[in-house]
């Protein structure tokens, strides 16, 4: 029944109302529709912004255009303005505040990229990003500094742009990173990391000369590979370095634009070593469905330039699940603009409009819903309504019972302060459930000293009456019940509420006073705001990588945190979640650039959900303390692109031609360099929060005692060090252990290996030779528990590097390369981790297929009385002087 007056009030909502886009972006005839670049309220007045804006979204569309071979471009382009300008004619004026949701931001930097474009890309392979962040600095200065530092800065945009849409990553290295360096080692070369073999440049050290590099081939961090412009042949790759001319396009399969699956690039580790251009073509953008049925005769983007008005923010309609809702609705009317709905229900759907019937006007008429279900009962289709709107879902399971409900506080304020700026929105420091066992439990909490304005003590629970409070403050100041800033309601609301305009900062205790002879429950929330919107305090926001799962699946769990563009790390967070039946279970998140976290200390904290235990929704909340390790970065690292690397000494370019590989007599053969350590972080004070993710729904479940989701994958594997002491080879490899179920429990086996031939390694793992203990010199192949850093010595048999080829290729140098999967008990394999290469110098007759065999001959000669014996010590070598597969096959490696 409830569902019906539901649905109605959403058409009629929709037939009265003139409604504003969410961003949501769509493609209609090859072209994207929809996209919106928004400038932040704190940017200085500045037409110029505007029509360089539209200047670089035009030459991006047609870059676009060039770079997928004609299948897509900017068709329609959004910019908003923000309120605090003054009013143009050519203005339109709307009620939304496009900033919070834009797919563009332009914004004051992010300390850690400074003027660099980058896009906020937390997910995976083939997942899309948030946003694109430009600084008004990098779009005013395009014709001038922008252009001189960065090339054209259209090609950047869609190399930034293939982030936020297509889920791709960088194919560059970066100096002194571990897992993506700048150069690396193939064979006898050195070569500078990019998705394409043989682009051409010089290298030349920060300050000008030659560059150093280690003993063991570690280039130093300040070497920079200096492409050259003139290149013609280096048509690939937009992921790459987009300022050079000639680059039109992404690596794909083809000659002009092979993909180098050996390069140790981001790309090439979290898409598994496939090209970029394969990974965008897979995106439902480019799947038949939305190919153009006609050519577009032009990449010209359309622009509506529009303005909020002042006080625009926060604006939603609660379309409530009761026949009331409707004059609601009625009474709000033109209010009612602002394109976000907060759906409340209950209600099976089982009379018309159904979902299926709402959901193409909402998506047309671009309205964004949130719901908030309560029960098994509410409508499946829900999902399908936020997901397609671009809202969240939140799910409370307990609402008929005698139950609180756990962060149902959370729910509503980030439904309702979906809109509004982020510096203006309140924390939620607990939303929480607490039990009463005795007459009195006490509970300290902190308020963070950016906190304090309209700071709200909550307490609900159906026994209101028999609970009484008692706040006191950190310097020792009491609020109860003769406080006028105590309120209870025990009639209709059961809620206790406290608010304080101006609360200290610091510790404050708790005090919930219970006066019945048995156990009880109350559930309890606090939320302030900061006391100067210009010193934001620590946010949480969390979500999840998916709504709508099918059994067997998993789900990605994300809470990022962030004192405006400073990163938080080393903080606990905890995922709670609830589940269609039992306990709750929690998940632990980790920043550090393993398994699900893509990005190392960058304030995003990922994991995986897999405690699936039946069919209907999840609920997911995230719960934030700094249990005092917790630190403040610098800025927040995310995919960033590189400004155009210029020589420091001219003349250092005219000493060498260009080069797409470089000899080790090129370099100074130096020590390993003592890393400075520059890392810009700060402790950080005492907090807690908690953060709503929503629901997600899973169908399909099937009971299965048998485990068969496999080990999470390794991405992450380093090789630490390679050594050669005569013929014997150790290398030291050093990752994150995942888990049993992807990143949880103990897994069993480290399954290792190793071979000359890369494509052997990504295309027949299993038929490569693998390290068993009689081969492990230091630690062991048993997995080590969830997120620890695990660290292994092993001796590389020459079996590995020797036999079968009779090439007569000669190299001094022989490369190895090095994968792991991780196996549990019952033999279920995790992907493939990122492989790894080790150098090792040639060793001349070299012994193929059998180690040496030493005997002991003893032959007796007889001559007269004398009985000579004579020891002969024969060595066999077999083979001697044939020239193993890795020399040959290091030549085959761009296939
Ligand atoms: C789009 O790109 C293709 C391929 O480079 C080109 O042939 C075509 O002319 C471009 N279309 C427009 C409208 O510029
Ligand atoms: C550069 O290449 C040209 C033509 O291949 C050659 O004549 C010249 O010696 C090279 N210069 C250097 C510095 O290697
Ligand atoms: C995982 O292994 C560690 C020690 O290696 C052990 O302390 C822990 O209890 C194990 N966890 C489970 C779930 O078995
Ligand atoms: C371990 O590996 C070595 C070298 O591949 C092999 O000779 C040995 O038989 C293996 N040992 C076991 C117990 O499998
Ligand atoms: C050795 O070389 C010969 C002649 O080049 C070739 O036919 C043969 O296939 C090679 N054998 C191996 C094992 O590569």
């Amino acid at each position: 029944m409830r569902g019906k007056e539901d649905f109605l009030a959403l058409i009629l909502f929709l037939v009265h109302c003139i409604l504003l886009s969410q961003a949501v972006i769509s493609i209609n005839n090859g072209g994207y529709v929809g996209i919106v670049v928004a400038i932040h309220k704190n940017v200085p007045e500045d037409e110029q912004l505007v029509s360089n804006i539209k200047e670089l979204f035009t030459e991006a569309s047609s870059y676009l255009n060039t770079t997928t071979k004609g299948q897509v471009y900017f068709k329609e382009i959004i910019v908003a303005v923000p309120s605090t300008w003054s009013s143009k004619p050519g203005y339109e004026v709307v009620q939304k505040n496009y900033f919070p949701t834009a797919d563009i931001k332009v914004d004051h930097p992010n300390p850690y990229h400074e003027n660099n474009p980058y896009t906020l890309q937390p997910g995976g392979c083939g997942e899309p990003g948030q946003y694109i962040h430009l600084t008004p600095t990098f779009v005013k200065e395009l014709h001038t500094k922008t252009l001189e530092k960065y090339g054209n800065a259209e090609r950047h945009l869609v190399h930034e742009w293939a982030h936020l849409r297509y889920g791709v990553f960088d194919e560059y290295g970066l100096p002194g990173d571990p897992n993506y360096p700048a150069f690396y080692q193939e064979n006898d070369k050195i070569v500078p990391t990019s998705c394409k073999q043989g682009i051409t440049g010089w290298i030349e050290s920060s300050g000008g000369g030659p560059c150093s590099i280690t003993i063991d081939g570690t280039v130093n961090e300040d070497c920079r590979f200096i492409p050259d412009l003139s290149n013609e042949d280096a048509k690939a790759s937009v992921m790459y370095l987009p300022y050079i001319p000639s680059i039109t396009g992404f690596c794909d399969h083809t000659d002009n634009q092979l993909h180098n699956a050996l390069a140790p690039t981001k790309h090439n580790n979290l898409c598994h070593n496939q090209p970029t251009w394969t990974v965008i073509n897979k995106h439902p953008d480019f799947s038949r469905r939305f190919k153009r049925s006609v050519g577009f005769t032009s990449t010209k983007p359309k622009f509506r330039i529009v303005q909020s008005q002042p006080g625009s923010e926060g604006r939603y309609v609660l379309v409530l699940d009761v026949s009331r809702s409707m004059s609601v609705l009625k009474s709000r009317g033109e209010a009612a603009e602002g394109g976000l709905i907060i759906l409340i229900t209950d209600g099976e759907e089982n009379v018309e409009p159904y979902v299926s019937q709402v959901l193409p006007k909402l998506q047309q008429q671009k309205v964004t819903v949130n719901a908030i279900a309560f029960g098994n009962k509410a409508t499946r289709k829900l999902e399908d309504l936020t997901k397609l709107t671009g809202g969240k879902g939140f799910f409370f399971a307990d609402i008929q019972g005698n139950q609180p409900t756990n962060a149902l506080d959370s729910a509503f304020m980030d439904s309702v302060t979906s809109q509004a700026d982020l510096e203006f929105r309140p924390v939620q420091i607990a939303d929480t459930i607490i039990r009463l066992f005795s007459s009195k439990t006490i509970k300290n909490i902190t308020l963070d000293k950016e906190l304090g304005k309209n700071t709200v003590f909550t307490f609900t629970s159906e026994d209101i009456k028999d609970i009484n409070i008692i706040l006191v403050s950190p310097s020792g100041k009491i609020y109860d019940v003769n406080s006028p800033e105590y309120t209870k309601d025990d009639r209709i609301k059961l809620r206790l509420e406290i608010k304080i305009p101006d609360a200290e900062a610091g510790q404050w205790m708790v005090a919930i006073l219970w006066s019945k002879f048995i156990p009880g429950v109350a559930s309890f929330s606090l939320t302030s705001e900061p006391n100067d919107p210009r010193i934001q305090p620590v946010r949480v926001r969390s979500w999840l990588s998916d709504v709508q799962l099918k059994y067997p699946s998993h789900a990605k769990v994300y809470a990022e945190i962030k004192k405006g563009y400073n990163a938080v790390i080393g903080a606990t967070v905890k995922a709670t979640i609830d589940r269609p039946m039992g306990s709750p279970v929690d998940v632990l998140l980790r920043d550090n650039g393993a398994g699900p976290d893509v990005t190392k200390n960058d304030g995003i904290y990922s994991g995986y959900f897999t405690q699936f235990n039946g069919n209907g929704r999840y609920a997911v909340v995230a719960n934030v303390i700094n249990d005092g390790n917790a630190k403040l970065r610098r800025g927040s690292p995310s995919s960033s692109l590189i400004p155009i690397t210029k020589f420091k000494n001219p003349a250092d370019k005219e000493k060498k031609n260009a080069s797409a590989a470089f000899t080790r007599d090129e370099f100074v053969v130096t020590v390993k360099p003592q890393r400075p350590n520059k890392v810009d972080e700060e402790p950080i004070e005492v907090f807690e929060r908690t953060s709503n993710a929503g629901a997600l729904r899973l169908d399909n479940y099937s009971p299965n005692d048998i485990d068969i989701i496999p080990p999470g994958r390794v991405t992450d594997l380093v090789m630490v060090s390679s050594e050669q002491i005569d013929e014997q080879k150790l290398v030291t490899l050093r990752w994150t252990s995942p888990g049993d179920d992807l990143d949880v429990g103990n897994a069993s086996f480290v399954d290792l290996r190793a071979s000359c031939v890369v494509e052997d390694i990504i295309k027949r793992f299993h038929e490569v030779d693998n390290f068993n203990e009689s081969l492990v010199m230091k630690g062991s192949l048993d997995p080590l528990p969830p997120g620890e850093e695990q660290e292994i010595t092993v001796e590389v048999p020459n079996a590995i590097w020797n036999a079968k080829s009779n090439s007569t290729i000669d190299y001094t140098r022989i490369d190895v390369y090095f994968s792991l999967r991780i196996v549990d008990e019952r033999n279920n394999l995790g992907d493939l981790s990122n492989i790894v290469v080790g150098h090792f110098k040639k060793i001349p007759f070299v012994l193929l297929e059998e180690e040496p065999s030493t005997e002991w001959r003893v032959y007796v000669f007889g001559i007269g009385a004398a009985t000579l014996l004579i020891v002969v010590i024969v060595v066999t070598c077999r083979n001697k002087g044939k020239i193993n597969r890795c020399t040959e096959t290091s030549l085959t490696n761009s296939a």
